[in-house]
């Protein structure tokens, strides 16, 4: 089990009783007055009531959690999941634990929202990956929390599923390259599927040739696994004339191909799947966002190897849409692949695509570890993806596609080149390298490569895989 709490240990009430071990006292960092301790108590203590900082105040008769929630003026949906997940985790050594985040969020923000998020909070800080433990872990005490809020209990259900659909891609993310092969991957969304009620349908590596797929076949060419290209189908009620499609990079390891990564680059690259895997995730957990239009996953597998057949340095290679590229550095790999996925997206002629990659070194160099960066050609798709990824708490920051720096990917043989010239603006010439396969479909590319995973656990995180981007998805879904 990803998550060790479940849904069933949580109870939804009105009047929560106040006599579980453990009772949290939300408290605003502007209205530090309300707390029932002394001031001079949390600031020995250095609390300040910053968005997900928790003080244990010990008492016989019950101990109160002092659980800062920010700036009032400043609350979302994002730092109420955030402070539930520190909740949980400063109480998981005592057996019950009633918490009153929702409740106090509620006269700031809508009371199921509210509830919703700290239900995601409280779940997903209990994830934990053990399967390749040999020894067991020793189980958290906490294991009955009581919520109080107004909120019916189909809102705690909603967020269970929505938290399930995130463990998994935390799951997959977090499976070592030896363990998930692009095999496997599919087959995880083929049970994802069943789970969540929508069609799929997966091409082997026959039928990869069939259709074309010349990026993944190229990347593919290195390894001894079978790649695999995965497209989930989630229909609404009387069908719809809209599409609206997610393209994720799912190469399950990354060498770097001939073009080799030194070791310590390899490092990490278990992960340069997270973008399929949050589709997978968020298919998974889709009908949650009710959409009234055409939900398709797409996800690129493969693993990227330097095997005999590998493909050189120099090769050329047609992607789906019979564009040629010219590939000069064969760790330039994600691009690739996705340049079949989004020439499928395009086949479907939707009303938007959005990609998600672990796609450039660059990006964590100019974003750092925990902001993922946002290009795309359509200025009312990034709007909404910049609203959803607010509310879902993903933080991404909008990159420029500058027309000036496409002239980097002419080569001389071929219709491109798959990496730009110079040491300079990677993540952009590799958007810009995207949106030749994007049409004249609005699009959005997302690179992960940063917040795909962290070092640190807190608020809902813990660490290693993140899940980011899988509750963006689903707001987008329902943004449609
Ligand atoms: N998967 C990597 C990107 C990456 C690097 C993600 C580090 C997370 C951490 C990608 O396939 C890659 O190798 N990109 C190259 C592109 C370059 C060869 C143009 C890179 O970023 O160095
Ligand atoms: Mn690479
Ligand atoms: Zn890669």
């Amino acid at each position: 089990m990803p998550l060790t709490l479940n849904a069933d240990q949580l109870t939804l009430v009105a009047n929560a009783p106040d006599d579980t071990v453990v009772v949290d006292v939300p408290l605003f960092e502007d209205a530090l007055d309300a707390a029932p301790v002394d001031a001079e108590f949390m600031t020995g203590a250095g609390f300040e009531a910053k968005c997900g900082q928790t003080l244990l105040v010990p008492s016989p008769d019950g101990s109160r959690l002092l659980v800062g929630l920010g700036a009032a003026d400043d609350l979302d949906v994002a730092k109420v999941r955030k402070a539930a997940g520190a909740a949980r985790s400063a109480a998981k050594s005592f057996g019950s634990l009633t918490t009153h985040i929702a409740a106090v969020a509620s006269d700031h923000l809508d009371a199921d929202a509210s509830a919703g998020a700290v239900v995601q909070g409280l779940l997903l800080s209990s994830y934990r990956f053990d399967e390749l433990r040999g020894e067991p872990p020793e189980a958290d005490e906490l294991t009955s929390i009581t919520v109080a809020t107004g909120a019916a209990n189909d809102v705690a259900e909603e967020a269970a599923t929505i938290a399930a659909g995130v463990a998994l891609t935390r799951d997959l993310v977090n499976r070592p390259g030896g363990t998930l092969r692009a095999v496997d991957l599919a087959d995880a969304a083929t049970a994802a599927a069943g789970e969540a009620g929508i069609d799929i349908e997966v091409w082997d590596l026959e039928r990869c040739r069939e259709e074309r797929l010349g990026g993944i076949l190229a990347v593919n060419a290195g390894s001894t696994h079978e790649p695999r290209l995965v497209k989930m189908t989630y229909e609404p009620d009387g069908g719809s004339d809209t599409t609206i499609v997610f393209v994720g990079k799912g190469i399950t390891f990354d060498t770097g191909g001939l073009s080799l990564k030194s070791g310590e680059g390899m490092m990490g690259m278990k992960t340069d799947m997270g973008g399929a895997a949050a589709v997978v995730g968020a298919m998974r957990a889709i009908r949650t966002a009710s959409p009234s239009v055409r939900v398709v996953g797409i996800c690129c597998c493969t693993d990227n190897q330097p095997g005999p057949e590998a493909i050189m340095p120099g090769d050329v290679f047609a992607a789906r849409n019979g564009k040629t590229v010219e590939v000069l550095n064969t760790d330039a790999e994600g691009r690739l692949v996705l340049a079949d996925g989004l020439s499928l997206a395009v086949e479907m002629a939707p009303a938007a695509i959005i990609d998600l990659a672990t796609l450039t070194g660059a990006c964590l160099v100019a974003l750092g570890g925990d902001i993922a960066g946002l290009m795309g050609s359509d200025d009312a798709l990034i709007e909404r993806v910049e609203s959803a990824a607010a509310t879902a708490g993903d933080e991404m920051w909008h990159l420029p596609l500058p027309p000036q720096y496409r002239k980097q990917l002419d080569s001389t043989i071929a219709d491109l080149k798959n990496i730009g010239t110079g040491r300079y603006g990677g993540t952009l010439t590799a958007g810009l390298f995207l949106k030749e396969f994007t049409g004249d479909v609005p699009w959005v590319h997302l690179d992960i490569a940063g917040p795909v995973m962290t070092e640190d656990a807190s608020g809902e995180y813990t660490k290693g895989a993140t899940g980011f981007a899988v509750r963006t998805l689903l707001e987008v879904a329902a943004s449609f």
